[in-house]
């Protein structure tokens, strides 16, 4: 098939001075919604996706054929050696083919993931003046709530409004958190951490080391929450979302609401990752890629726009970057060996 671009991309506008008058709104993507645009402004529209004509779904045939594996956490708590073997044994083969898998039964509740998801959304759907306040491009303040992190520097403005927390290792001082979401932050947060030991057991057991081995080297010590919505576009064809990226760090656990959009980069092929009411997202970072000497695999991703909304998402990254040790991160020295040799060399992780 021939990709015809009908929507050609304008780049003979002074980009530079319409994007800091979106910034100087304050007031995001979700601002431009509420004020009743029916059209998509032009710093929003997407170049031309090199893997992709246009920003719909793969095909229903692709779609059937891959999909990103479920697995079911429940055996876990039988205390069986042969469940928690194979549970394992799911979770290394997701890492190393897809990068990505959901995980059922993770004994997160799901009042917690539904009150979350509220909190959030409450954030961004409070009083306007207040949220405002918390507009930031200071990545050292206790809360970050902006549109667009990289909105200089990216080549399209994504159609989504965030706001970050740095939730460990140092314990926030709970007046610093939006008063909104303020105890299901810290809740959220708490469940996390303790989901996040268990992933770094599960896939230090599936790399064969010990199974406190990842934890021990402190890649569950540093949490950073990063609160996605994403409003209700009016031509989702034109643009993004969040643009195709990889996460840097360790590991990702991704809550999603029931709208759909986030998409998996597999075999060339975009490939659905369906909402699953009350499993959550769990992606390989560029991080642990790296220890792993490349047995797992972080993997490209993307979220399309749609016609409905607001799509809520919360993704809960595992760093370093708030430890007080600038630590060095190289292959794991028992997974390198002469037939495999590192395929990385040491890397600084300050600032991740
Ligand atoms: C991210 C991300 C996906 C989503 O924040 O890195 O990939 O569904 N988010 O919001
Ligand atoms: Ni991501």
């Amino acid at each position: 098939m021939v990709a015809t671009n009908t929507n050609e991309v304008q780049t003979n506008y002074d980009r530079q001075s319409e994007l800091k008058a979106f910034d100087d709104t304050k007031d995001g993507v979700k601002g431009l919604v509420d004020a009743g645009i029916t059209e998509v402004p032009r710093i929003f529209h997407q170049p031309p996706d090199e893997h992709f004509i246009d920003n719909t779904s793969d095909s229903e045939a692709t779609q059937t054929q891959f999909s990103i594996p479920v697995i079911d956490l429940e055996g876990l708590a039988l205390d069986s050696p042969t469940k928690r073997k194979e549970i394992v044994a799911k979770v290394g083969e997701a890492s190393e083919t897809w990068g990505f898998f959901q995980i059922a039964n993770h004994g997160i509740p799901i009042g917690v993931l539904e009150e979350i998801k509220d909190g959030v959304r409450g954030f961004f759907e409070q009083d306007t003046e207040v949220k405002k306040e918390l507009y930031t491009r200071d990545y050292f303040r206790p809360v970050i709530y902006n549109s667009n992190f990289d909105l200089y520097k990216a080549p399209a403005t994504n159609w989504r409004d965030t706001f970050i927390c740095y939730m460990a290792p140092y314990a926030k001082k709970p007046e610093d958190l939006p008063e909104v979401c303020r105890d299901i932050l810290i809740e959220y947060s708490k469940q996390i951490m303790r989901l996040g030991k268990l992933l770094f057991e599960l896939l230090s057991e599936a790399l064969g080391l010990t199974p406190s081995h990842l934890n021990d080297i402190d890649c569950s010590e540093g949490l950073v929450l990063l609160c996605n919505y994403y409003p209700a576009c009016p031509q989702p064809e034109l643009t993004l979302g969040t643009s195709k990226h990889a996460d840097s760090y360790f590991l990702t656990v991704l809550l999603q609401d029931h709208i759909g959009g986030l998409q998996v980069l597999h075999k060339n092929k975009w490939i659905d990752v369906p909402p699953v009411p009350g499993a959550l997202v769990v992606n390989v970072g560029d991080l642990l890629q790296l220890i792993s000497n490349e047995r797992f695999k972080s993997v490209e991703h993307r979220v399309l726009a749609n016609r409905v909304g607001p799509r809520v998402s919360v993704a809960s990254f595992f760093t370093t970057g708030m430890l007080p040790l600038k630590k060095l991160y190289g292959p794991i020295k028992e997974l390198v060996s002469g037939d495999n040799p590192p395929k990385y060399r040491e890397k600084n992780c300050e600032g991740l």
